[in-house]
């Protein structure tokens, strides 16, 4: 099939690589001219592992990259609108990036061709689509949802092989297009309507977002007695009604999905009349838990003023660069705010960090966790990355008695505790 993929963010480069590894012949398209001349040599714009080598098998072969709707979307059968949705500003989705592309690449459209929307949007957007696309073309086409589930730092792998492929579609030629499509893919392939799929995505990732609020919450508990949270994941986990995933408790989550999605569909529910709903909360919850979690770190720790703060993992989780949302910005605001002295680290975000993180006169950044750590009165280990999990803390000479603070679970406290660290765990 002859694919044309808009927006060369995150999902559309992905995208289109996996679209291409499957032999088609697919064209991304961006207007960011330096983006497209990037991609064109084979250059990804962000780090997600494995990418670039697709990217590279493919590139001028049946992939390219351009700026030109007259170019991308003449001859092909399946144009994906991969742009952004910001959220606006009483939190729904802010559609205006997709309305744009559906009105560029209108008039360019092949008889007989699928629009297809990626990109996270609300039920209803189709119809909203269809009178813009119809006002500039004359060719006969439909529309399609087609909602994205890869995770950031495993995009590659969960794209070559999803747990399902979800086509939200009322038209049977579409329906049977696309299928035939995804077919190679090797998953379910779940056919519903548009409002279904899109009602779909948003509710995996607040449903995702609610698992890791609740084991946040009962962390909580955990701390106000003799129960292990670890221990109790144990517990529950062999449930198959709740089974062992992402059930990892720590400083909330973070990324440009679940923070936005939860927002977005709260701020919905809210359009449709449900004032009180549980999204309200979760978001809510999520948003204090950084300074409220740094705040009782702080009474065990005996403040943070004047202290000396290794903050290791600065973007939103593992294998990634992102640091949208990410967990470190609002816990090294709040540090620097009480008087604390930073350093940061991370193995790939160093960079992202320079205009993510405010300029200040106490915060600076390594390259090495030795160095970040040694001087520190407290190492706060706040993303897994398996750089800093695998680290061995305990040789590490101590200069000073040090805290640790093992936001994410990852460490054994009793070898950290022997080695001569004041271990502090979430829900432990
Ligand atoms: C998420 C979803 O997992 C994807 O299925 C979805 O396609 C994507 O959003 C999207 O909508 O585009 P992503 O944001 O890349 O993917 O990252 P996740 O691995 O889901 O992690 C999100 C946040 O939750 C991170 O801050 C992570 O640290 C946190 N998390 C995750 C926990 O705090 N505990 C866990 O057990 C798991």
């Amino acid at each position: 099939m002859n694919i044309t993929i808009i927006g060369t963010g995150f999902v559309g480069v992905v995208s289109a690589a996996v679209y291409a590894s499957h032999g088609h012949t697919v064209t991304g398209l961006d207007i960011d001219s330096s983006k497209i001349a990037q991609l064109n040599q084979g250059k990804v714009p962000f780090y997600e592992p494995g990418l670039s080598e697709l990217i590279n098998q493919h590139l001028a072969k049946n992939l390219n990259f351009t700026t030109e709707y007259a170019e991308a979307i003449p001859s092909n059968e399946l144009i994906i609108i991969a742009v952004g949705t910001p959220s606006a500003s009483d939190g729904t989705a802010d559609l205006t990036y997709v309305k744009a592309a559906a009105k560029s690449l209108a008039p360019h459209l092949a008889e007989n061709s699928i629009v297809a929307i990626k990109s996270t949007v609300p039920p209803g957007t189709l119809d909203h689509l269809q009178p813009i696309i119809a006002k500039h073309t004359s060719a006969r086409f439909t529309l399609a949802s087609l909602p994205e589930f890869l995770r950031e730092g495993k995009a590659v792998n969960d794209s070559l092989e999803p747990d399902r492929v979800v086509i939200g579609a009322n038209n049977q030629e579409t329906i049977d297009r696309l299928t035939k499509l995804h077919q190679p893919f090797n998953a379910p392939i779940i056919v519903v309507s548009p409002d279904s799929a899109q009602m779909g995505k948003y509710t995996a990732n607040a449903y995702l977002a609610t698992r890791i609020t609740f084991i946040n919450q009962i962390a909580d508990l955990c701390d106000k007695n003799g129960a292990d949270i670890d221990q109790v994941i144990q517990v529950i986990s062999p449930d198959h009604r709740i089974g062992p995933h992402y059930w990892y408790p720590g400083f909330g989550y973070g990324g440009s999905c679940f923070p936005k999605d939860v927002k977005e569909l709260a701020a919905y529910a809210k359009q449709t009349g449900l004032d009180h709903n549980l999204l309200v909360e979760l978001n809510r919850l999520n948003e204090e838990r950084i300074p409220k979690l740094l705040r009782r770190f702080s009474e065990q720790i005996d403040g943070w003023d004047d202290k000396q703060v290794a903050v290791l993992g600065l973007a939103f989780k593992p294998h990634t660069n992102d640091m949208r949302e990410a967990p470190s910005i609002k816990t090294i605001e709040y540090l620097l705010n009480e008087g604390a002295i930073v350093t940061g680290y991370d193995p790939e975000a160093l960079k992202t960090a320079q205009t993510a993180l405010p300029s200040h006169d106490k915060l600076t950044f390594s390259k090495s966790i030795n160095e970040a750590v040694t001087q520190a009165d407290v190492v706060l280990a706040l993303i897994e990355w398996p750089q800093i999990v695998e680290f061995d803390f305990t040789q590490t000479k101590l200069n000073k008695p040090q805290w640790f603070i093992d936001a994410r679970n990852q460490f054994n406290a009793s070898e950290l505790r022997e080695a001569g660290y004041e271990y502090l765990g979430i829900g432990k």
